[in-house]
């Protein structure tokens, strides 16, 4: 009789220590809290400390080149940690993984897992397999995926604020960007799992959250019709006390709808993420953005009209293929036009895979690049001065995030724009909410004393 036994791996592997480091959107924060989830399933714990770690995982961003840089650099420093620890396991995952797959663990010996965003739920065996001394790649995309069940472990520190992941993937093909490639399609997820995840948010202390997606104004649950105003105003229901955001919308998807919903719902917070990219409508045609300017500066009034208090930040980017002096100067007069709050400011980045990088030319030199962006940051920051000065004198409701780094007798919080705004400490807490009128400013912060009476 053939007495030969079969070793069924277990499934759970106890006592190892994971360590998980993030880099790019909020979205891969929010993936990497998923992560954390499913591999505390299968046994492991967190550590903050990479040093006590049995198993390192580096979410990472492919958006430009030079944030893929620095991860190759992370992964140099890593190489080091292993040589002392042999028996350590590094893995790869979120939009690097998918984009340079197997050539990773070819590239980069140190690298013994790749995982793309849609095979989180594979890292366990993944892990279990490096283990045992094999390299493990998963970078199947999905149609379907959005862990719509799995109940994110928070790795934010405040307890206040939280990012609820409802859509992922993209399906716009901008010209110059690489997430279509590493996030595959977009699927929204499940509106009932998000509204009981945000109903356990609050229960937990949470008072804010912010709905996530590449493309919110999207989001579509077709078996029931909801679309995403229907959703910001269930998740807004959940409570008067939790304040609800949402990032990034696409300009050529904000409806009236979820204007109107914005403006009726005390609780949803005035501010609107709306990427411009350019200000040149010939530039947004190469990028394939689907409006003019003309169009998004009608939609930038349709949000005035409704909400005269509502805050505008956008994306710009410097440099993009054919881009002239006068394109250059459009945005800059798009930028004074709006009168943005604040800016999230990029030089282009060829990526490859994308159609600028198929069908155009990267002609805008490196130097003239720093230029035009230079010159963004300085508008930028005269708008943003400009626009705090405006405040100074007003009452806001902040939301109390956390006591101020620079002074332990201050706190800082938010108001329902976004802007940070800094305060006397007395009795109050993270979560509370307190009436600040604003005193003095800077470019990046209010300052502000707290109103008791009326
Ligand atoms: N180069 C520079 N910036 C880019 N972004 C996306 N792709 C690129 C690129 N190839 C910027 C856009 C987008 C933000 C998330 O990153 O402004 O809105
Ligand atoms: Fe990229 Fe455009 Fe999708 Fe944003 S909307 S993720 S810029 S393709």
């Amino acid at each position: 009789m053939n007495t030969k036994r079969t070793f069924i791996r277990p499934v759970i592997d106890r006592d190892m220590k994971l360590y998980i480091e993030t880099y790019g959107c909020q979205m891969n924060v929010g993936d990497s809290e998923v992560v954390l989830s499913i591999m505390q399933e299968h046994g492991y714990t967190h550590t903050t400390q990479p040093g006590e770690a049995d198993i390192i995982l580096i979410n990472t961003c492919s958006i430009r080149d030079n944030a893929e840089q620095r991860i190759f650099g992370r992964l140099r420093e890593l190489a080091a940690f292993k040589k002392k620890k042999p028996s350590l396991i590094v893995g790869v995952i979120g939009c690097m993984a998918e984009r340079l797959k197997e050539r990773l663990i070819e590239k980069e010996e140190i690298v013994d897992i790749v995982a793309g965003p849609d095979a989180y739920r594979t890292l366990p065996v993944l892990a279990g397999s490096a283990r045992e001394g094999h390299k493990g790649i998963n970078v199947l995309l999905s149609r379907e995926e959005t862990y719509a069940e799995i109940r994110p472990v928070r790795l934010d520190k405040n307890g206040v604020s939280a990012f609820v992941s409802i859509m992922r993937g993209c399906n716009n093909m901008c010209s110059y960007c690489v997430v279509p490639y590493t996030r595959g399609v977009e699927r929204s997820r499940d509106p009932q799992t998000i509204l009981s995840e945000v109903r356990d948010l609050f229960d937990k202390g949470y008072r804010e959250v912010t709905l996530l997606g590449q493309n919110v104004n999207s989001y579509q649950w077709t078996e029931d019709g909801t679309d995403f105003a229907d959703l910001m105003r269930a998740v807004a229901a959940v409570s008067p006390l939790l304040r609800v955001r949402f990032a990034t919308s696409h300009p050529k998807d904000l409806s009236d709808k979820l204007i109107e919903t914005m403006a009726r719902t005390p609780n949803i917070c005035k501010a609107i993420h709306l990427p411009a990219q350019s200000g040149s409508t010939r530039i947004l045609q190469l990028m394939n953005r689907k409006y003019t300017r003309e169009w998004y500066l009608e939609r930038i009034a349709a949000i005035r009209k409704a909400m005269p208090e509502c805050s505008i930040t956008t994306d710009v980017i410097a440099g993009f293929c054919t881009e002239t002096p006068e394109d250059h100067a459009q945005t800059l007069s798009l930028m004074r036009e709006v009168g943005y709050e604040f800016a999230y400011m990029f030089k282009y980045s060829m990526r490859p895979g994308t159609k600028a990088f198929r069908t155009m030319t990267d002609d805008i030199p490196e130097e003239e690049k720093t230029k035009r962006l230079t010159e963004i940051i300085n508008l930028q920051n005269e708008l943003s001065l400009k626009s705090n000065q405006r405040d100074v004198g007003k009452r806001f409701e902040v939301l109390v995030e956390g006591v101020s780094k620079r002074d332990e007798n201050q706190l800082f919080g938010r108001n329902s724009q976004n802007k940070v705004i800094v305060f006397p400490r007395k009795d109050h807490k993270p979560g509370d909410y307190v009436t600040v009128k604003v005193k003095a400013c800077t470019s990046a912060t209010l300052l502000g004393e707290e109103e008791t009476a009326f």
